[in-house]
């Protein structure tokens, strides 16, 4: 990759052509959970370089505003939820969930200069047990977001987030290429109880060449992975991808699907969401355990979603457990076996100096996609794909095809999700 690319690819700050990009889809901000009632505590929140604090009013509405107090620059973070409104603990200046001072308390009520201020805002909307926010031009929002795993009930679906101390592209390009599969996660895939016990396990380990094959999806991409199943058979794990930074992971067996989305906070970190969900049935109380304790593809975090293993701890790696082969890489836990090698890159990846091999074919396709989209939306104003809620029906597939079967036509049906609800595809 040339370093102009590189530039353009991973900085996503205001206007920025990869950051304006990014303003036109609604992406995961925050977890319901973090604002759990009306004037509960608001939160911090850093997006795309822009700092904001989020609040839910006495009404329950929800409000993303600018962090800063317009009067002379008070982190809003402070602030008084109270009366329909955040007011600034310096002098009392209030602000409604649009943005607008309703209360300047200095101010003679007729002068009306609070009419005149008015913080910079986006629209945050509650779906599934995420708050999604849009933060692009007001009169372009697109529709809501369509994924399964926030139309499925409650009880089917799990979510959690955790900082990635890095750029969002290295973090979403390990969610795109699985033939590290086969060596960074070898030790966890047979004990972790999330992964354990499925068929396709077997073939995921015995084979460590695996054959990628990239197709376009209207959304992103199809990355296919064949190993040798039995028989002369062909084991297949499709990886969707879908514009800017969401990846599925293919499923195991009858354990819960999962996937991510790899959201920047700036250019230098990232937020990586990690979600599992089962299309026909609830998670049992072991399978949700597993995932709070940060098994699976979750992780163990601190109050403010850092991992409790981090590169200040080294990840906690076990040398003695990488030597004895018990775990590849000596650190613990699918997401941070993937967060430390990624987080190891530097804070910005320096692409012009990798040397790709063909099983990178799903990164180069994604990262021109990408460029591409960045291109036509700045040139000619084309909306990219995956803004479109009907790229968001897509689902992750394993399945075990004959060998002259092309995997974008065996696994055609199971990767569009027709209807929620319906059976997974899974080895
Ligand atoms: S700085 Fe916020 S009211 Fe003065
Ligand atoms: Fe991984």
């Amino acid at each position: 990759m040339k370093a102009e690319q590189n530039e353009l690819v991973t900085r996503t700050g205001p206007g920025t052509p990869m950051g304006e990009l990014f303003r036109r889809y609604w992406m995961p901000a925050l977890l319901a959970a973090e604002l759990p009632e009306p004037d509960c505590p608001p939160v911090r929140l850093e997006l795309l370089g822009e700092r904001m604090v989020a609040f839910r009013d006495t009404q329950g509405r929800l409000g993303l505003i600018d962090e800063f107090c317009a009067h002379r620059g008070v982190s809003l973070w402070f602030g008084r939820n109270e009366e329909c409104g955040l007011r600034c603990p310096y002098h009392g200046w209030k602000y409604d969930v649009t943005g607008q001072c309703v209360e300047v308390p200095s101010e003679p009520v007729e002068s009306g200069f609070c009419k005149k201020i008015k913080l910079k805002s986006y629209p945050l909307v509650e779906r599934g047990d995420i708050l999604w926010v849009y933060m692009g031009p007001p009169g372009e929002q697109p529709p809501l977001p369509e994924w399964e795993f926030i139309t499925v009930r409650p009880e089917q679906t799990y979510t959690s987030k955790r900082l990635q101390e890095c750029n969002y592209l290295q973090a979403m390009e390990g969610g795109i290429d699985s033939s590290h599969v086969s060596f960074l996660h070898s030790g966890a895939l047979n004990t972790d109880p999330l992964f354990k016990g499925a068929k396709g396990n077997e073939y995921n380990l015995r084979d460590k060449m695996p054959v990628f094959e990239v197709v376009e999806s209207e959304g992103g991409l199809y990355i296919g992975a064949r190993r040798n199943a039995d028989n002369g058979q062909y084991y297949w794990r499709i990886t969707p991808w879908v514009m800017p930074c969401f990846t599925m992971v293919p499923p195991r067996g009858d354990h819960p699907m999962h996937g991510h989305f790899w959201v920047p906070i700036d250019d230098e970190n990232c937020w990586a969401w990690s979600f599992d969900y089962h299309p026909t049935r609830e998670l049992t109380e072991y399978e949700r355990e597993a995932m709070i304790a940060g098994k699976g593809i979750h992780v163990a975090v601190d109050k403010g979603f850092r991992p409790l293993q981090n590169k200040d701890n080294d990840y906690l790696i076990d040398r003695a457990a990488q030597k004895a082969g018990k775990s590849f890489s000596g650190v613990d836990g699918f997401g941070m076996q993937d967060a430390s090698v990624q987080e190891s890159m530097g804070p910005i990846q320096d692409r012009t100096k990798e040397n790709l091999v063909s099983t990178d074919n799903g990164i180069i396709m994604a990262r021109h996609r990408m460029l591409r989209a960045a291109k036509a939306f700045k040139d000619k104003g084309t909306l990219p794909p995956g803004v479109d809620p009907k790229h968001h029906h897509i689902r992750s597939v394993s399945i075990v095809l004959p060998p002259d079967q092309a995997f974008k036509d065996g696994a055609k049906e199971a990767l569009t999700r027709k209807k929620v609800g319906a059976e997974q595809t899974t080895v």
